[in-house]
């Protein structure tokens, strides 16, 4: 009748795989207990630790519910409890933490009427009305774990990749919120060829390096020249974190989804935990407030 369940950030974008590419981080998240109700109902019964909005349409964790049960044609009700670790409007994937955490909740609670790949739809509803776009890279990897590829929107078709058991994610938070939203109007809506050709071109080369465990091929298609010039302007420091991070044998280092958190892909926790203290100390001694994680991909 009730179910608890840890519901995960995400690191959208990967740089080269702008919408299409996430993963799922297995030690940050939000918590969730879903428990059936007898009110033919959705609830949003409780929320900890942000404010969010308690109807349930404009939640985007009972938004997804509904638009799971409405595929299903049932009407039985739910109530949802959110405790929320996940800051809203820093890239971690935080309206789909809720969404996903929900719709996976309840499809358990419903004795599994859906696939996991089948819940993205449901999913990505959350994420239409948390930033007015349906992407799928932060619902995707919160439901399936591990690397997630959306390779077509329409019709949705959404692959698992492998994950190379070496590595970590650090995840810098800089304390400013930035809505999806915003950081979307900004990106430019048309791309040049040859941007478009080295943008394909590290992205092709990115999933080859998660099939052969191949870390510096890895590291070499962590580029972007569409959308993280643009967006890292808004990001304090950005390039010195960027060089900070190679310098301490990051093999890569990015914008996590829409940002204000980056991130810096590394090889082994040894290695994370110096680049995860560089980066400590260079945002200290700038007197920048922040939030610092490591975590493993899974
Ligand atoms: N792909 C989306 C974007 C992810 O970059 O806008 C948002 O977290």
């Amino acid at each position: 009748k009730e179910l608890k369940v840890f519901a995960p950030a995400t690191v959208a974008n990967l740089s080269c795989g702008f919408d299409v590419l996430g993963c799922c981080l297995d030690s940050v998240g939000d918590e969730m207990v879903v428990r059936k109700n007898d009110l033919n109902e959705i609830r949003i019964t409780k929320v900890t630790g942000q404010e969010l909005p308690m109807e349930a349409d404009k939640n985007v964790a009972g938004v997804a519910v509904k638009a799971l049960l409405k595929d299903l044609e049932s009407d039985q009700g739910f109530d949802i409890e959110i405790t929320k670790r996940i800051k809203p409007g820093s890239g971690i994937g935080s309206s789909a933490a809720s969404s996903a955490g929900a719709v996976f909740a309840v499809n358990k609670l419903l004795g599994e009427p859906y696939s996991s790949n089948q819940l993205i739809p449901f999913a990505m509803q959350g994420e239409l009305i948390a930033s007015g776009n349906e992407h799928a890279d932060n619902v995707a990897p919160a439901l399936l774990g591990g690397f997630s590829l959306v390779r077509s929107y329409c019709p949705l078709e959404v692959l698992s990749l492998p994950v190379p058991s070496e590595l970590r994610m650090v995840v810098l938070h800089p304390l400013i919120e930035i809505k999806t939203k915003d950081s979307r109007s900004i990106i430019k809506q048309n791309i040049s060829l040859k941007s478009a050709i080295n943008q394909w071109g590290n992205l092709g080369a990115l999933i080859s390096a998660l099939y052969t465990d191949d870390y510096d091929l890895l590291g070499r298609s962590l580029e972007d020249e569409i959308v993280e010039p643009i967006r890292s302007i808004l990001i304090p420091y950005f390039q010195e974190l960027d060089e900070l991070s190679v310098a301490n044998g990051a093999l890569g280092f990015g914008i996590s989804g829409s940002g204000p958190s980056v991130y810096a892909l590394c090889k082994g926790d040894e290695n994370a935990e110096k680049v995860k203290q560089a980066i400590k100390k260079f945002y200290e001694k700038k007197g920048i407030d922040f939030d610092l994680h490591l975590s493993a991909i899974n």
